[in-house]
């Protein structure tokens, strides 16, 4: 795939690419967003090298593909949609340490995020992103005909509830199968972090499918693996990937920002 205003290097044939030639803590003209929005149809994450940016500058970014989101969790003081991620050796979990799309328990998901890491321990703490797409296209044609039929429910208490049993959490429903909105390819939507149950089937059905739909998302096959670098920008597609940080590094300091974009109402629903 050739773009006008930048390069991108594909990382796996599955998902993931590194772009370079796109400076983003300059304003960006509409040629550049045209073709990071396609990137990101293209290959379902993609990553900058060397952005310094700060939380003003991570919210114009995001706010170039939509409108950012204030998170569940608490953000800045001064920018309420910038959510700062960190953990170092006084740290007991961080933020996405299992499997998840990011807050699918809402009606309408996040599209996309756009995480900045400034600071990386001495080695580890790489992110793992899963392509949906790959997932869906792998199952056998029976078992996409039996998932086509269901949908499951997503509760933010499965993510959220360790930290306070007694909040109130958003819970939603969706397909299992979704239909992209720009690619209009299929995918498997359900991950371990938020979906709780298929819904209309006996409880250990579900259990049994999802416990082998969640399996079968995580396949090394279907994944790509970023190896951070200080100052370097990761922006998933979240209608179509999974994503793990995978926290290795303990007691080593891992620290940055992060923004949500939001979805779009219409397309949740048409589904
Ligand atoms: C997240 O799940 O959003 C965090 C990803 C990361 O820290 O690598």
């Amino acid at each position: 795939m050739s773009y006008r205003t930048l390069q991108a290097q594909p990382l796996t044939p599955t998902i993931g690419a590194e772009l370079s030639g796109v400076d983003l803590t300059q304003p960006l003209s509409d040629e550049q967003v045209a073709d990071i929005r396609q990137a990101l149809h293209d290959h379902g994450v993609i990553f900058f090298r060397d952005q310094p940016l700060d939380p003003e500058s991570l919210k114009r970014v995001g706010q170039y593909f939509g409108e950012l989101q204030i998170h569940a969790l608490k953000g800045l003081p001064e920018h309420p949609e910038v959510r700062k991620l960190h953990a170092d050796a006084t740290s007991k979990h961080v933020a996405g340490e299992e499997w998840h799309t990011d807050m699918s328990c809402l009606p309408v998901p996040p599209m996309g995020s756009v995480l900045y890491l400034h600071t990386l321990p001495p080695m580890g703490g790489d992110t793992a992103f899963s392509s949906m797409y790959a997932a869906y296209d792998a199952l056998s044609a029976p078992m996409k005909a039996y998932l086509e039929k269901l949908t499951a429910t997503h509760d933010g208490k499965l993510a959220f509830g360790r930290f306070d049993p007694d909040g109130k959490y958003p819970v939603a429903v969706h397909p299992v199968i979704r239909t992209h909105p720009a690619t209009g390819r299929k995918l498997l939507f359900v991950n371990r972090g938020f979906t709780c149950h298929i819904n209309d089937v006996p409880q250990d059905e579900s259990e049994a499918i999802l416990h082998y739909l969640f399996k079968h998302a995580e396949n090394a096959y279907f994944q790509v693996r970023f190896r951070w670098t200080p100052h370097a920008v990761a922006f998933w597609d979240n209608r179509c990937t999974q994503h793990l940080a995978i926290w290795d590094y303990f007691p080593h300091e891992r620290s940055g920002f992060r923004v949500q974009i939001e979805g779009d109402r219409a397309d949740y629903a048409a589904a």
